[in-house]
């Protein structure tokens, strides 16, 4: 079956819950044992202390360890990515951060590609140096020699513990090549350590790229995106092999960053009507950048559906991504005053980030979202004063395109008195 013909039942039985269609929330901290044998096996096993028998089956201690709504949850989502396993998390940064905690280590090497969401970019420029970690990160278009010799030169004679990646990149849809990742793990596998490959698939992922096809070890989601879809849950997940999950639920123990009962009942609703939303915003978005394509104030745009034809970027989405999405980035003509000249007059668009949602969402990265993005490397990622991210929700396509075109009218406006201003000096 389809992934979407699992969401309404995976890991539920109406039978043994008084035949309630839907999954009730288990709002319970704690689970009672049948037997105090019984609470010494569950122990033994969640702290490692002996292997699961042959046919043994376990059951809920408590809920920052497992919880019947997260369980489920994890069940449903690893099917998307035909993984063999799922943890969910208060938040994406909460997926990342102990994902890259259960693995990296004081005095290892971390590899990322540039851009990535404003916090990730933080937490590994900001907080991993602090653990004593050295982090070397590349950007989208450079080519595997080049990055090795980069690698090389910034941190000689080291070898990564994990390459981390985010494809499409936050906010201009750069795209990385998964296969490119992978070749570069293994070369730095040794028999003593594995180069751990993790991709963010929070832009188009679970349902239009699939990075465990190509390779990934470790797939990472903001779930509070299309995954939730309503904006009205934060959470994060990660999906991989059993092996590599049981070790970061381990961590989640102790960090204590799992998600909570309610958030995740709320996420397995919005995981019955992930594919048709997902479909319909991507619809939607194609329209909307065509139109954006042929306006005179749009100086550039940065959408999947457009790519120019025979381009490197255009190769890689043909090889790894199965549609365009929702997410539209454009550079408006001017700078900054036109962005928000555009910005504070968009109607039926919220000003606000975060993406992926039913709602459409606009926002200004330089300021926003990314805003603590080195200023060295904000040109090379098109990270510009007059760049506008978009995130196309469930409203009609034809009233966001009249929209748009009103805030487009007001920003040249702005735009024509600038220029005006300029040349009377
Ligand atoms: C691509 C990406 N990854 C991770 C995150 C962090 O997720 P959260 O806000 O759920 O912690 C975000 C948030 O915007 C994001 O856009």
């Amino acid at each position: 079956m389809s992934p979407e013909s699992y969401m309404m039942s995976l890991g539920y039985s109406a039978k043994d819950h008084q035949g309630a269609v839907k999954a009730p929330i288990f709002q319970t901290s704690t689970f009672a044992f049948h037997t105090a044998e019984e609470g010494k096996a569950f122990f033994e096993i969640a702290y490692g202390l002996r292997e699961k028998r042959e046919g043994e089956e376990l059951g809920m201690i408590y809920s920052r360890v497992d919880n019947p709504n997260m369980h489920m949850l994890e069940q449903r989502l690893a099917v998307w990515d035909n993984a063999e396993a799922g943890a969910f998390f208060s938040s994406g940064m909460a997926a990342i951060t102990t994902t890259v905690f259960t693995f990296v280590r004081p005095g290892d090497l971390f590899v990322y590609a540039s851009p990535v969401y404003g916090g990730t970019d933080h937490f590994f420029n900001h907080v991993l140096p602090q653990f004593g970690i050295k982090v070397v990160k590349f950007f989208p278009g450079e080519t595997e020699i080049e990055i090795l010799k980069r690698i090389e030169t910034e941190a000689p004679g080291m070898k990564p513990a994990m390459i981390y990646i985010e494809t499409p990149g936050n906010p201009i849809n750069s795209l990385i090549d998964l296969e490119m990742v992978r070749d570069m793990a293994d070369g730095f596998t040794s028999f003593e350590r594995e180069c751990l490959m993790v991709v963010d698939n929070t832009f188009l992922g679970p349902v239009f790229q699939h990075p465990m096809k190509f390779g990934a070890d470790l797939v990472v989601y903001s779930a509070t995106k299309f995954i939730g879809g309503h904006s009205d849950v934060i959470a994060g997940a990660c999906v991989g092999s059993s092996a590599l999950i049981g070790q970061i639920k381990a961590m989640r123990t102790f960090f204590g960053s799992q998600i909570d009962p309610n958030s995740a009942w709320l996420l397995m609703r919005s995981l019955e009507t992930l594919k048709i939303r997902m479909e319909q915003q991507s619809r939607s978005a194609v329209e909307i950048a065509q139109y954006l394509l042929s306006h005179n104030m749009v100086s550039e745009l940065h959408y999947l559906g457009f790519l120019e034809k025979g381009s490197d970027q255009e190769r890689i989405y043909q090889k790894q991504c199965e549609a365009p999405g929702s997410m539209i980035a454009f550079n408006i003509k001017g700078g900054e005053k036109e962005a928000f000249a555009f910005l504070n007059n968009l109607e039926l668009f919220k000003l606000a980030v975060s993406l992926g949602s039913t709602e459409s969402l606009a926002e200004h990265p330089a300021t926003m979202t990314h805003v603590d993005v080195a200023p060295e490397d904000r040109d090379r990622l098109g990270i510009s004063p007059n760049l506008i991210r978009l995130s196309i929700g469930l409203e009609n396509p034809g009233d966001l395109i009249l929209k748009i075109e009103k805030a487009l009218e007001k920003a040249e406006e702005t735009y024509l008195n600038n220029q005006k201003l300029e040349h009377s000096f």
